[in-house]
């Protein structure tokens, strides 16, 4: 595999793959040198032009951790804030011969451009396009889920049987729709909820099953895995923008409090892929307590990243 782009380019095959080089990785990660030479030679790129706290670190982290070399670009202080364009951003970094190009862009479809446009030789991974894709996300929640949630040894394991439950601003959300297509590849049930000022237009269509209320969803479908999206109020063009009366109504009517969490499974796991919007979408109680996987998400993303970086970059498994 040269590139990651889309989840829904994984087959279950594939996926599973790349969850199971994930655990390997992940079992180096304890270790007191959590260094080895995989990558040494290659020169990843981060290539940032939007925000990034767990992501970008996780891909500098991981290229760190195989011994790739590793710079961090982003829009200020570079020649884009002259004007300089995405097509000659990336024939720069391609004459450079880097090897590897990991990329977040607020342009859906950026990352399949580089990928494309014949501007570089470089492997490239999607680490989010506008409100398209993030697979690496998708990933690393799917190796959580696996691991609470698949008894035994998970490897070569899949979701399936499992019902995964997403609320929130899936409008605005590639996480949403990079974990739709994943979840539903490795067998998993999917629900999405959220108010229908929060759902995009053709979601019916989607291979899902989608809900407006979320106490009927966690009723009608119990969830082993329940995942509460950010309000991407950055997306939105004033606070709140329209999408929903007021904060108070929105955590009130989408929000995971205490009263929803102890209406849980004694096995559902939460899961946010942050930042959290605490007291909006998620309530510290559920953000902290047991229940919650928020950092070991973080943590198995480190693992995913250099799986797929070591995947795309030696087009090998490990
Ligand atoms: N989950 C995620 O993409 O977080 P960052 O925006 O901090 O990278």
């Amino acid at each position: 595999m040269k590139h990651l782009l889309s989840a829904a380019d994984l087959s279950r095959e594939e996926a599973v793959g790349i969850l199971d080089d994930a655990e390997r990785w992940a079992a180096t990660q304890g270790r007191e040198i959590k260094k080895m030479p995989t990558l040494r030679g290659k020169t990843v790129v981060n290539l940032f032009f939007e925000d990034s706290t767990r992501t970008r670190i996780s891909f500098e982290t991981a290229a760190k951790r195989l011994s790739a070399d590793v710079i961090n670009f982003s829009p200020k202080g570079s020649s884009v804030s002259k004007g300089e364009s995405l097509k000659d951003t990336v024939l720069t970094l391609g004459a450079m011969r880097i090897d590897g190009i990991v990329v977040r862009h607020s342009a859906c479809g950026a990352p399949y451009q580089i990928a494309h446009s014949g501007w570089t030789d470089a492997s490239v991974v999607n680490a989010g396009d506008g409100t398209h894709q993030h697979p690496t996300q998708a990933l690393l929640d799917a190796m959580t889920m696996r691991r609470h949630l698949v008894e035994g040894d998970v490897r070569g394991q899949d979701l399936r049987g499992r019902r995964v439950t997403i609320v929130g601003d899936v409008l605005h959300s590639r996480v949403a729709r990079s974990g739709v297509n994943l979840f539903r590849t490795l067998g998993a049930e999917v629900s999405l909820v959220a108010p229908a000022t929060l759902l995009p237009v053709g979601v019916d269509g989607w291979d899902c099953d989608v809900f407006l209320n979320l106490d009927e969803a966690l009723d009608v479908a119990p969830p082993d895995a329940l995942m509460m999206l950010r309000v991407q109020r950055e997306r939105m063009s004033s606070a709140g923008g329209g999408f929903f009366p007021s904060p108070e109504e929105y955590a009130r009517e989408y929000g995971l409090d205490t009263r929803r969490l102890a209406r849980l499974a004694s096995h559902t796991i939460v899961l946010h892929p942050g930042p959290m919007n605490r007291g909006l979408e998620i309530a510290s109680p559920a953000a902290d307590g047991p229940r919650s996987v928020v950092t070991e998400q973080v943590a198995n993303g480190v693992a995913v990243r250099m799986a797929v970086l070591y995947l795309t970059m030696t087009g090998s498994k490990e």
